[in-house]
């Protein structure tokens, strides 16, 4: 096992698909012997462990692992309601955490606010990743600042350079890349720890800069786009927009599937950020596709999207 990320414990701020999964390949694939898990929600956080626990269940019964492998995975896993929670984990004799990685929703204001509170509550050298698939990685790092630091002083300036973007993909115990995007302020050290953290995860990385949508979501989001004004236009049905994508090009699944198992409302809210950040009308989101997310159709998440989940 590769320790040149040094890292002992990793924290992982939401307990939804994306942080359930990272924290999945840390405890299993990258034994990271500490994994914190985090969520705000009491019922996301016992979902979450039992979404967890399942997996490893799943996997000793198809002979991936073995049981002894499955409860070495669980026994490294805590789940905490807070961040104040996750930082006080620190105080118990056990070591610092040395990674966090936010796997929230995919809004500007949530994650400058967890991040503002993860560098007021970390020590400076703890790595803030983002798990960001389409806002500015700059930005966010921008919010690594303890609210203790005063302006142009050493903490404030250095707050940022520890924050960077690490981009998994759904489902993250599955696929096998992930996108780093270091921000202006990411130090070479920092950049060079989470890599090493994520190849010890089995992921492939890419290095991404830090323009909207990085590269993953800049070939993605446009695709998916065109394929739900294909629908709006009635230029096929669903059904043979995604069967045209699966059997003529060999996707594992087609557009409209893949956007309803992403999240609507983040392939929204991706299009969105690839529109106002450019002003390019290329990226203009399909009307459609906004107001499936304002009828609260978010796809497979919600039981609705594209096609029906119940
Ligand atoms: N968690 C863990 N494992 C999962 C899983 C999940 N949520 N969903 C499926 N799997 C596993 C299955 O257990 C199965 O494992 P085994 O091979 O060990 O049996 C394997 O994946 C294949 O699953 P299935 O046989 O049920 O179904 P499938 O062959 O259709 O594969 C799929 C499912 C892997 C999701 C495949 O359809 C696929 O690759 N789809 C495309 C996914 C994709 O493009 N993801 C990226 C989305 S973009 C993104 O995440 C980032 C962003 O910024 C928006």
């Amino acid at each position: 096992m590769s320790l040149k990320h040094g890292i002992k414990t990793v924290g992982v701020v939401g307990m939804g698909q994306m942080g359930m999964g990272i924290g999945y390949v840390s405890a299993l694939k990258a034994q990271i012997p500490r994994v914190i898990m985090c969520d705000a929600s009491p019922a996301q956080v016992t979902k979450g462990v039992s979404f967890f626990e399942g997996l490893l269940a799943k996997d000793v019964k198809k002979g991936k692992i073995s049981q002894e492998q499955a409860d070495a995975a669980r026994a490294r896993l805590t789940a905490v309601g807070s961040i104040e929670e996750l930082a006080a984990c620190q105080q118990e004799g056990a070591g610092s955490i040395d990674m966090v990685i936010e796997a929230a929703t995919e809004s500007l204001p949530i994650k400058l606010k967890i991040f503002g509170s993860l560098a007021t509550q970390l020590p400076l050298d703890t790595i803030l990743a983002t798990n960001t698939s389409s806002i500015s990685v700059s930005k966010i790092a921008a919010a690594a600042v303890s609210e203790r630091a005063e302006k142009g002083s050493r903490e404030a300036w250095e707050g940022p350079k520890r924050a960077l973007g690490l981009h998994f993909f759904n489902p993250v115990p599955v696929m096998s890349l992930v996108e780093l995007i270091p921000a202006l302020q990411t130090s070479e050290s920092v950049t060079a720890r989470a890599r090493a953290f994520a190849e010890a995860c089995g992921k492939t990385v890419t290095t991404s800069q830090d323009v909207p949508g990085f590269v993953s979501n800049r070939l993605l989001m446009p695709f998916i786009n065109e394929a739900v004004m294909c629908l709006e236009q009635g230029i096929a049905s669903k059904e043979d927009i995604d069967t045209t994508l699966k059997l003529g090009m060999n996707h594992p699944m087609g557009p409209l599937v893949l956007a309803d198992f992403i999240g609507l409302d983040t392939c929204l809210a991706i299009m969105e950020t690839l529109y106002r950040e450019t002003a390019d009308s290329k990226y203009r989101p399909a009307v459609l596709l906004g107001r499936m997310v304002d009828a609260g159709w978010y796809g497979k998440k919600s039981g609705k999207g594209f096609y029906d989940y119940t």
